[in-house]
């Protein structure tokens, strides 16, 4: 023990019966320190799971390979056992709380023979902050101790403030027993994966994955799924949102939140460098949150939001000097990277951080690797766990305890066809609709056939805490309730030509999507009027050093009628999943939008594809 017990009955308790249960051979209070990092870090590289990265090219940084049945996220394995199954929805795993606890009190007992359990004491958001909220995780993975104290602020300062206050449990055990004189492996876990959410308790309970959002319990457990239903309960928002913060050249900020689903760049959208003609005019970029954002009104009427983590979990295949260099440097250092490769030199690599890969690696499962070898050398769920300090654009006001005041919100999935490039919704609602009924094309990484178009609401499928068409009417009811709301905008960077080649650029050109809605906000550009919302017309755009003809820009904000009859009826499909709960205004706005797909067939036939050049201005 570090440091003194704190007087926390309910801490306290909970820690003895945790140990009871769960028998580990001594328990460990995390002080957050420096100095026991370095020891965890220094025990993990005896233990076979970290390797230290070469101390000139990656200081103070790990690797570890995952076993390769616990690389993501297991959709399948977690549940929200609210009492009543109406509660979890139908988009949610279920079963009941009893039958549920009975279950994992048999799989956690006795599961931590051998090993130390760790007491991780850890606030999701600024200590102190108003804002933020206390959980304590007990583990008894040393990986998840050093992941949390980077992506949280974690250790005997939160115990200061926590006092004899709240908190929320999460208990997580890899589900590894040692038995005496047994030894360990690199990475040790258990086929069987339960991570379980008890929303009414407002407990999280995750067993048998190492892995991530599996097991770093803050991040989508406690901020997402629990938050979402605090949130709920409490008249605020907790969402699959980035935010990022727009400077102009006349000095004007405004902060935009964006959700998009899981693989859609969110870490390179919030992470954005403007190209060079923007920044040589005054452009600027900042970074509050790349994952998570929880909403509150504020005094003034409007929506304020707060990254509520303390550092980021990249994917990092993909990323490059090129892509984002921003999240480059943030793992240039203090970093522990997970089934990525490692160089010849005790570096890194994945696939596209350089053109040409190394000659010889050792890939994400420890074996040689060469190019041209058929495997991928990283895992394509490979990440990097770095401080959010070390992002050369954060912002400054990133850990502000009363959070930014979001101008707009951005939803965006992954579509080949049938999404714009941009429009704004007319109102609140309109923007609830097209955020409930966001759709994105799955991808390798994801379960199913790739391609298919997969509704993910708000990109929080995987992530909301209770039945997702009350979720739908708490948005509504925020907008009912909060004068000045922050207008909702869509966008899809993955339009492609007939070809199958990407229609727009993507990465630092989406600055001019995000130009055009600052100045929009501001009313220094213009819109006209579509079917969906409303939308820049060519001239509306800055296309300085990009060369975008007319005819581009008409495929890349034209509406396809038929393209999007075809969405109205997928859009029902997700309504009649949940129509006992359904908010009904959702079914009048999927009226309104087939009747103005229909407003005016004459002219439709007349322009054929319908850009905004036909649109009423
Ligand atoms: C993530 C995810 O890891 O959304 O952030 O899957
Ligand atoms: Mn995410």
């Amino acid at each position: 023990m570090s440091f003194e017990i704190p007087k926390n009955d309910k801490l306290l308790k909970w820690v003895e019966q945790v140990a009871a249960m769960c028998e580990p051979e001594k328990i460990h209070w995390c002080d957050g320190s420096q100095q026991e990092y370095d020891e965890m870090c220094a025990q993990l590289i005896k233990s076979g799971t970290f390797r230290k990265l070469n101390q000139e090219k990656r200081p103070n940084s790990y690797l570890a390979f995952s076993d390769p049945i616990d690389v993501a996220r297991v959709e399948d394995r977690t549940f929200i056992c609210s009492i009543s199954k109406n509660d979890a929805g139908p988009t949610n795993n279920w079963m009941p709380p009893k039958e549920m606890k009975d279950k994992l009190k048999n799989l956690f007992k006795g599961c931590m023979q051998g090993r130390t359990m760790y007491v991780i004491p850890f606030s999701m958001g600024p200590l102190g902050s108003p804002i933020a909220k206390i959980g304590v995780e007990i583990s008894d993975s040393p990986y998840v101790v050093v992941n949390m104290r980077i992506m949280t602020r974690m250790g005997k300062a939160v115990l200061d403030i926590l006092g004899d206050g709240d908190f929320i449990p999460c208990l997580h055990s890899i589900g590894a027993p040692l038995k005496p004189g047994e030894q360990d492996v690199p990475w040790p876990c258990n086929k069987e994966k339960y991570i379980v959410h008890f929303p009414e308790e407002r407990s999280i309970w995750s067993f048998g994955s190492g892995y991530g959002g599996n097991a770093l319990l803050g991040k989508k457990c406690l901020a997402l799924r629990i938050a979402s239903k605090i949130g709920y309960d409490e008249g605020w928002l907790a969402e699959h949102m980035l935010i990022l913060g727009v400077e102009s050249p006349q000095g004007e900020k405004s902060y935009v939140g964006a959700a998009f689903p899981s693989a859609c760049g969110k870490t390179n959208f919030a992470m954005l460098i403007p190209p060079q003609g923007f920044t040589d005019k005054g452009w600027k970029v900042t970074t509050i949150g790349d994952d998570i954002a929880w909403i509150k009104p504020g005094p003034d009427g409007r929506l304020y939001a707060i990254n509520p983590e303390y550092g980021y979990f990249g994917v990092a295949p993909g990323t490059s000097v090129m892509t984002n260099p921003n999240a480059m440097a943030s793992c240039a250092a203090n970093t522990i990277f997970t089934n990525v490769a490692l160089t010849e030199d005790d570096d890194v690599w994945w696939e596209g951080m350089t053109d040409e890969p190394p000659a010889k690696l050792t890939d994400w499962q420890g074996d040689a690797w060469t190019p041209g070898c058929g495997r991928p050398a990283a895992h394509p769920n490979a990440r990097f766990t770095s401080p959010a300090s070390q992002c050369p654009s954060i912002d400054p006001d990133w850990e502000n305890p009363k959070g930014v005041p979001l101008s707009a919100m951005i939803f965006g999935g992954r579509r080949k066809d049938t999404i714009p490039l941009v429009y704004q919704a007319f109102n609140w609602n309109f923007g609830v609709y097209l955020a409930a009924t966001l759709g994105s094309e799955t991808t390798a990484a994801a379960v199913g056939a790739t391609g298919n178009v997969r509704r993910d609401p708000f990109a929080m499928l995987p992530f909301c805490g209770y039945h997702m068409a009350d979720y739908f009417g708490h948005w509504l009811q925020v907008g009912r309730s909060v004068p000045k709301p922050p207008r909702i905008f869509s966008v899809n960077w993955f339009l492609k030509d007939d070809d199958g080649k990407f229609l727009w650029p993507g990465y630092g050109e989406n600055m001019r999507v995000l130009k055009w809605i600052v100045e929009r906000l501001q009313g220094r550009t213009g819109a006209v009027e579509s079917p969906l919302g409303w939308m820049p017309r060519y001239e509306d755009m800055d296309w300085d050093g990009l060369p975008v003809t007319r005819e581009k820009f008409n495929a890349l904000t034209s509406v396809d009628r038929e393209a999007w009859q075809t969405e109205v009826l997928s859009h029902e499909e997700l309504f009649l999943k949940m129509f006992d709960k359904l908010p009904k205004e959702l079914l009048r706005m999927r009226e309104l939008i087939i009747s103005s797909l229909w407003r005016s067939p004459e002219h439709w036939e007349q322009i054929g594809d319908v850009h905004p050049e036909g649109w009423n201005e």
